[in-house]
């Protein structure tokens, strides 16, 4: 990389891409020539031009759901997720996999192209007709999408999408909510109560699906994420314990806000990438306190708010009493408390809490708690805990008797050892177009097809589960 640093080319990408979304969806309701049009377009040459002309060339790429340039994957905000959503909605109905601009382009050229994005929709072969009116731009290539995994049936594209939208509606909640109590309002429980509802009635009905997208820890706003998938696997591990949806509903909306003291640490303790000195540490420990604090201070004092008060103060103390605060006299830990902390530590683990730190996989994370239950962690809870994330939890990166390697797509409670794989790359050692195998399966003899043989750390292979799994 050439002229700027990584960092500062990734810090603009985001808006060159939000700029396309920007651009699509105005050209697709007025004429290419339209003022409003034109002027976006000029908006995005501003971003896009003096990139390219740093970079040499430039190659945006849509890989899953998941926009990358120069092989970066880009992260933004969650207030651009609606653009990025549509753009890689858009960007598949043509079958469009990547856009490389070789040069610094003129706005004649790029409206030439937004011109052919926009009706090559409605061609039989949108890819193919798009890449032939832009075959004239000496300065940008278009390729076709490669497909990252099987098309999965419609009806479960649906219920995937279903699952990812209230997914991030309950994180843009959140945020909402923590921010609103950070500038000293005060809220009431009544909205996030429906959010949590939301999310137990999903997790009753796709179980899977929801915890699964708990793996996905590539995201840019560490505390919401956190925050929702704490509150998913706790709700996740109550319903194995058979808890009701009123009690499941109280463990979620309790979770949601057990880190809530957080707040008050400085962001540049919180996002700090490298380890804590001892003052950073001992301003960390207090945000149990914090937290019982500004649960404390908000509207209408009831059961549910001492729930969380407690919830907030115990998630650190361990099932023995090792962690902090530290008290005078033992007591028993409230339940929610030994539910929540399960779930809170092993997110903490898997997550990569600021943008450098590489996050622990998912089966390292569990045998570390494994060797902690009985100790830090409740035992039995635990047995739960790993029953519901599986002995090989989604997002793992394992290896096939077949010298297949994949990743832990979904597994089923009868077949802890034997989920179903999502395969990327073949016995050969080549990456291919990855498809789903199901290591259930019997060959006529009666022997399984494929067994696991060993499982691997996908962040030292640079798989992004992003990619995979949305
Ligand atoms: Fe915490
Ligand atoms: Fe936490």
């Amino acid at each position: 990389m050439t002229g700027k640093g990584k960092e500062e080319v990734f810090a603009g990408a985001k808006d060159i891409i939000n700029q396309l979304a920007v651009i699509i969806r105005t050209a697709a309701i007025h004429d290419p020539g339209n003022i409003a049009v034109t002027t976006a377009v000029d908006k995005f040459l501003a971003l896009l031009n003096p990139l390219i002309a740093s970079e040499g060339e430039l190659t945006l790429e849509l890989g899953g759901e998941f926009f990358y340039i120069n092989e970066t994957r880009i992260r933004y905000p969650l207030e651009y997720l609606p653009n990025f959503d549509f753009l890689v909605r858009e960007f598949k109905k043509r079958g469009l996999g990547s856009i490389v601009f070789k040069d610094v382009i003129k706005a004649v050229d790029m409206q030439t192209f937004f011109k052919a994005f926009i009706s090559s929709v409605f061609s039989q072969t949108p890819f193919e007709t798009f890449s032939e009116d832009v075959g004239n731009i000496s300065s940008l290539n278009i390729g076709k999408l490669r497909r990252v995994k099987d098309e999965a049936e419609v009806g479960e594209v649906d219920i995937r999408r279903e699952v990812k939208k209230s997914y991030f509606n309950a994180v843009s909640y959140t945020k909402g909510v923590i921010n609103k109590i950070k500038s000293g309002e005060k809220v009431g429980i009544k909205k996030a109560k429906r959010v949590v509802e939301g999310m137990v009635d999903l997790i009753l009905e796709q179980e899977q699906l929801l915890v699964g997208m708990t793996a996905i820890k590539d995201y840019d706003e560490y505390t919401y994420h956190h925050s929702v998938n704490v509150s998913i696997l706790s709700v996740a591990l109550g319903q194995r314990l058979g808890l009701s949806k009123k009690v499941l509903t109280e463990i979620g909306l309790v979770a949601l806000f057990h880190d809530i003291g957080k707040i008050e640490i400085p962001n540049e303790i919180l996002n700090k990438p490298t380890s804590f000195t001892d003052d950073e540490w001992s301003i960390m420990k207090r945000h149990p306190f914090w937290g019982v604090r500004a649960i404390l201070r908000q509207r209408g004092f009831d059961a549910m708010s001492m729930r969380s008060a407690i919830v907030a103060f115990e998630h650190h103390m361990n099932f023995d009493f090792s962690g902090y605060p530290r008290t005078r006299k033992r007591f028993e830990l409230d339940f929610y408390s030994k539910i929540i902390s399960l779930a809170d530590q092993y997110d903490g683990m898997t997550s990569s809490r600021v943008y450098s730190r590489i996050p622990m996989s998912p089966d390292r994370a569990l045998s570390l708690m494994m060797e902690r239950a009985g100790k830090q962690l409740d035992p039995i809870l635990f047995k739960f805990f790993i029953n519901m994330i599986g002995v090989f939890p989604v997002g793992t990166l394992v290896m096939l008797d077949t010298k297949e390697l994949g990743l832990v797509y979904q597994s089923e409670a009868m077949f802890l050892d034997r989920p179903k794989v999502l395969v990327i790359i073949n016995g050969k050692g080549e990456k291919v177009d990855s498809y789903i195998v199901d290591l259930t399966e019997k060959a006529p003899g009666g022997n399984f097809l494929r067994t696991i043989v060993k499982t691997m750390d996908p962040n030292k292979y640079k798989i992004n589960l992003a990619e995979y799994l949305l």
